[in-house]
């Protein structure tokens, strides 16, 4: 039997994951649904970020879905953003990010684009330290064996979507030997993968200009963490903004689930949090993870067949539920 943990967090996490746990029901009849706690408010409640009892039924259950941490911008002694903890803990080594254009809220149409992320190292490691009062100090790491994971995941991923280019995106000119191992080591896997012919590079500033300028002349997107996690906001525009943009943290045997904007603590409590990125999320965990193509296709069509017949979303009056009562009801209908 397939087990869901579902973890909440903070803000508007605790409005959007019940509706893609509502989604998962309809899919999945039988899946087995727990609760976990993790992030800002489990801190000042229970002084602890991530309980071990979370890692503990994220571990039992193999999957889970992710709402969004809050962190305040000063450090807090102790406090570490959940997400970042949950990934390190669980192995969830490689983010999967992808992007594209839904009817009536994408600027542009044809951009279907997918950026895959490092998700365990990087700048990420968190190794700061002040060299003197006057000079601050970050470490970034790149491993050959964290590059080789990822690399296999682009290839596995560039089969499924029949991709034509894996851009290798960096920056190798300012960081020849971090960003030189991670383009060496992707090439080399992606070669041995037979996949050699379709690698191509960027630096990953002109990357971001591209993007902009001609988003559908990109397929699949590999980096690094930090490049990944600016690219992916970058790129959500053409989805139709952060409200739409999915992710999925990916390991080996487990994955979770997590919509790419945070807690948004302006719009949180008040009703207008968007749950299709919580949607598109749980998608991706019945395609990647659960490798349920046929629902994770089924998912998708409703969020397009409702933003179809919404003509788009208003921003003004859209609210939760009544984006959960629609794709929720057109998903009843598809999947019967
Ligand atoms: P944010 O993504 O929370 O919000 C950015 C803007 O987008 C806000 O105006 C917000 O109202 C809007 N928005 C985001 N998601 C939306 C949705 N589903 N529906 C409608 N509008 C939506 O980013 P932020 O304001 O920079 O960060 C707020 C907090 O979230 C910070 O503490 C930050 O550290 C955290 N954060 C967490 C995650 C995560 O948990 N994965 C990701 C990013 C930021
Ligand atoms: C994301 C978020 C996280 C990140 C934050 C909340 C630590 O921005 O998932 O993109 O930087 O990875
Ligand atoms: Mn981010």
């Amino acid at each position: 039997m397939r087990k869901l943990c579902v973890i909440p967090g903070d803000g508007i996490g605790v409005d959007v994951t019940p509706v893609a746990v509502a989604a998962l029901r309809i899919l999945l009849p039988d899946l087995q649904v727990v609760e976990a706690q993790a992030g800002w408010g489990c801190f000042v409640e229970h002084g602890c970020a991530v309980p071990e009892r979370t890692l503990e039924l994220m571990r039992d259950c193999g999957a889970g879905l992710f709402g969004a941490v809050q962190s305040p911008a000063h450090a807090v002694p102790g406090y570490r953003s959940a997400i970042l903890t949950l990934r390190q803990q669980l192995d969830l080594s490689v983010n999967l990010r992808p992007v594209r254009s839904w009817p009536g809220i994408s600027p542009r149409p044809g951009v279907d684009l997918l950026i895959l992320r490092e998700n365990s190292e990087g700048l990420y490691i968190g190794r700061e330290h002040m060299a003197s009062p006057d000079q601050a100090i970050a470490e970034r790491q790149i491993s050959r064996q964290a590059c080789e994971t990822l690399a296999q995941r682009a290839a596995e991923v560039a089969r499924q979507r029949r991709s034509k280019r894996i851009t290798l995106v960096h920056k190798a000119n300012v960081l020849p030997l971090t960003c030189g191992l991670f383009r060496d080591t992707c090439r080399a896997v992606l070669e041995e993968q037979g996949l050699g012919e379709q690698v191509d590079e960027r630096l990953v500033d002109v990357a971001a200009l591209q993007l902009v300028e001609q988003p559908q002349n990109f397929d699949l997107l590999v980096t690094t963490n930090l490049f990944g996690d600016i690219l992916s906001d970058l790129a959500s525009y053409w989805s139709g903004g952060l409200a739409t943009a999915p992710s999925l943290n990916w390991g080996k045997g487990i994955a979770l689930a997590e919509p790419v904007h945070g807690s948004a603590p302006d719009i949180a409590g008040s009703g207008r949090a968007n749950p299709i990125a919580a949607l598109l999320s749980a998608a991706l965990l019945l395609r990647h993870h659960w490798q349920l193509e046929e629902e994770a296709t089924c998912l998708e069509s409703a969020v397009e067949r409702f933003l179809n017949d919404a003509q788009g979303l208003d921003h003004g009056t859209q609210t939760t539920e009544r984006v959960a009562q629609g794709v929720l009801t057109r998903l009843d209908l598809l999947h019967r």
